[in-house]
């Protein structure tokens, strides 16, 4: 059976960088508040690309940084709640984009867990002999789904993608993955897509139609604090290691004290944790690989290093992964 390795990583985010003066302009907010609260500082905001033109981005670093081109992917998935268009998907337009002729596509939703989901449906395709070169990208324009009178929620998400080229090879570089969903919490954290409507309905529907974030903020803490750590305990059960073992823990970027959090509950030193939120804010299924690719690219991992990602979002959803550094 093959193993998988990561074999090359990328990232964009916009250049527009909105600060948290900025919001204060337009929501009653401070730049004391959401530090405080979240840890947050910046976030990037789109002036006009959309998710595919940013996952493409994303997506030319990472074949650059793998060495390999377009036409060497077997496969493109993209995990995304903000693509483009309902058809054709963001990975079809990428496949057309790069000029990635061989490859399939498509897209998945997993919110802000999807790159890991997107890992694992790779790392399954590669030990199945299936394909060889995969393409996962986590993209959002998530400023497009933002109520932007609503303080609760407009101030913690930004815009971005990261990429990463997932491939066979003879050593270990993907580890033991979990995937998990607790669909009956969904409500805490939704948006909604187009409602039925058709002449053919005996009522109207009324009901104003909007496609915003809606989220009840406390409980969606209460839930990411829980399965980041039973996820991580559960990875370095699977691994037989421990969490000294471990150089960095890749936590979804949704608010420090989540990751405060977990780090005191699992007790690793808070270091440890890679965090970039202050500069991205929460750019959902993007900011795992964003952040696996700026530790890349700034030279901060060497081969062999242990890596956990873990992740939890909107469905709601949750996962982690056990990475070893082999480039
Ligand atoms: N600026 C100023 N005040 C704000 C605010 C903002 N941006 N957003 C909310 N508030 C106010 C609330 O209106 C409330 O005021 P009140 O006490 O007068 O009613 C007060 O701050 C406390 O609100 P609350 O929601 O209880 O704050 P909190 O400490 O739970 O922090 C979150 C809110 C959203 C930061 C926090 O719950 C959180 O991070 N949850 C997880 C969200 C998440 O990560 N989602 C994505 C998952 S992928």
């Amino acid at each position: 059976m093959a193993e998988v390795i990561i074999r090359g990583t990328g990232h964009y985010a916009p250049e527009n960088v909105v600060s948290n003066f900025d919001l204060s302009k337009i929501v009653d907010t401070s730049d004391e508040w959401i530090t405080t609260r979240t840890g947050i500082k910046e976030r990037r905001i789109t002036a006009g690309e959309n998710t595919s033109h940013i996952a493409c981005r994303a997506a030319e670093s990472a074949l650059k940084d793998a060495g390999i081109t377009a036409e060497e992917l077997d496969l493109i998935i993209v995990a995304t709640v903000t693509p483009d268009n309902v058809t054709p998907s963001v990975s079809c337009m990428l496949q057309s984009m790069l000029g990635a002729r061989k490859a399939a596509a498509f897209d998945i939703n997993a919110a802000c867990t999807g790159f890991i989901y997107g890992l694992n449906l790779a790392s399954m395709f590669i030990k199945g002999d299936i394909y060889n070169n995969i393409l996962v990208v986590g993209a959002e324009t998530l400023s497009k789904i933002m109520n932007w009178q609503d303080r609760g929620t407009c101030v913690l998400f930004g815009d971005g993608a990261g990429a990463a080229i997932v491939s066979s090879s003879t050593e270990r570089g993907v580890g033991s993955i979990i995937i998990g969903s607790d669909g009956a919490k969904g409500e805490v954290l939704q948006c909604k897509a187009l409602p039925i409507n058709n002449p053919f309905l005996k009522e109207q529907s009324t009901e104003e139609h909007h496609s915003h974030v809606i989220m009840e903020g406390r409980e969606v803490f209460r839930f990411a604090t829980g399965v980041m750590v039973d996820s991580i305990e559960e990875i370095l059960r699977r691994e037989n290691l421990t969490p000294q073992d471990i150089k960095f823990f890749i936590p979804h970027q949704a608010n420090l004290r989540i990751i405060d959090y977990a780090a005191k509950k699992l007790e690793v030193d808070i270091s440890k944790f890679v965090i970039n939120l202050e500069r991205f804010g929460n750019t959902s299924s993007a900011s795992i690989p964003i952040a696996l690719d700026e530790m890349n690219k700034n030279g901060l991992l060497s081969k062999g290093d242990r890596i956990i990602i873990v992740g939890f979002g909107g469905g709601l959803t949750y996962g982690a992964a056990y990475l070893q550094w082999q480039k």
